[in-house]
């Protein structure tokens, strides 16, 4: 089967919160990966799989032992950079009895990890969310499992006029899909951006209570997608009428940074990260539980849509054409850009 997934590529292999002194796996395009946090606070990502009899070393009775992992199996040892350092039964170590280690930064509360070729690996190319590690914002933040391909929920962020459908009574209002939609696409940085400014809208309830704010709203939405993982939506609240100031300043508006990292687990799942990170209402407890529980209601509402368009796309003859429109535009062109990463 030809991959439709990018291989040389960072991806969001976990929240930092998630990889203490302990194993944990996560499958992360059709790799199976072993994570834990060393003593001194390092994360390490290795195959989740022992070179002597595949026994995978996340499953007990396989443990970790002084930033040892020992297979539960037969007792093959190994350090943190992956390489074996006990054997049972013979004195020498086999020279190739090594597990594949991937490359991995740990950035804005993400665990990044490198798929493909190590050599290829350059930290400077992840793309930056400082807002999800920054004392001026408060986050929320889960992880849904989906089990539809990776290039479903590109098309779902991409194009937010589902909202209106899909989560109506949430997020979404009649405004969303009648406003129409700018696309631009920078070939060189590697960047979608999807704009959506609505200046007089219903403001949906997952704002007003989160802000407090009655009646009409300035709503708008400006996506900035670098494929293939890291899905960043701009939205700026606010009273109708109201502009950023001209030095880019905008103390008038409520911000909220939505991230979702887009991670496939195998070529027909993926792990659909979200994370809604605001700049006002600071540590408030309550409306944060209101925007985690509201946020993951939507995204559950997505999970239910893809789910079922996963079946249909599976179960369907070959040549099905799709009809696409205005408000498509952004999406095709994130496949265009993940087309030319799986096949340059
Ligand atoms: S499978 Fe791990 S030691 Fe045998
Ligand atoms: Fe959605």
């Amino acid at each position: 089967m030809t991959t439709t997934i990018p291989r040389d590529q960072w991806y969001v292999a976990a929240y930092g919160s998630e990889i203490g002194q302990k194993l944990f796996s996560r499958t992360i395009c059709g790799e199976p990966i072993l994570f834990w946090r060393t003593r001194a606070g390092e994360v390490t990502a290795m195959s989740d799989r022992c070179v002597h009899r595949r026994f995978p070393l996340s499953q007990a009775p396989s443990r970790l032992v002084d930033d040892q992992v020992i297979c539960g199996y037969h007792g093959f040892t190994y350090g943190s950079d992956g390489n074996c350092v006990f054997v049972p039964g013979q004195h020498r170590v086999p020279r190739t009895a090594r597990l594949r280690s991937y490359p991995l930064a740990e950035q804005d509360s993400l665990i990044w990890v490198f798929i493909g070729d190590p050599a290829k690996a350059d930290t400077s190319r992840i793309p930056r969310a400082p807002y999800l590690a920054s004392p001026d914002y408060t986050t929320v933040r889960g992880m849904e499992p989906l089990k539809a391909r990776y290039s479903l929920l590109v098309d779902n962020l991409l194009d937010l006029s589902h909202e209106t459908y899909l989560h109506g009574g949430y997020i979404g209002t009649p405004e969303v899909a009648a406003t129409p939609i700018t696309t631009e696409v920078d070939e060189d940085a590697g960047i979608v951006y999807v704009s959506r400014h609505m200046d007089d809208a219903e403001c949906p309830p997952f704002y007003a209570k989160s802000t407090g704010l009655r009646g009409r709203i300035a709503r708008w939405q400006d996506i900035e997608y670098p494929p293939p993982c890291l899905y960043k939506l701009h939205s700026r609240i606010a009273a109708p009428g109201s502009v950023p100031r001209p030095d880019g300043s905008d103390p008038d508006a409520f911000h909220v940074e939505v991230v979702y990292a887009i991670t496939p687990e195998t070529e027909h799942t993926t792990h659909d990260f979200w994370a809604v990170a605001r700049d006002f209402a600071l540590g408030d407890d309550e409306v944060s539980e209101f925007l985690a529980e509201n946020n993951r209601t939507v995204v559950l509402q997505d999970v239910v849509a893809l789910d079922v368009l996963e079946k249909v796309i599976a179960s369907e003859a070959e040549g099905y054409q799709e009809l696409s429109i205005n408000i498509d535009t952004g999406g095709l062109a994130a496949r265009r850009m993940l087309q030319r990463m799986v096949a340059p």
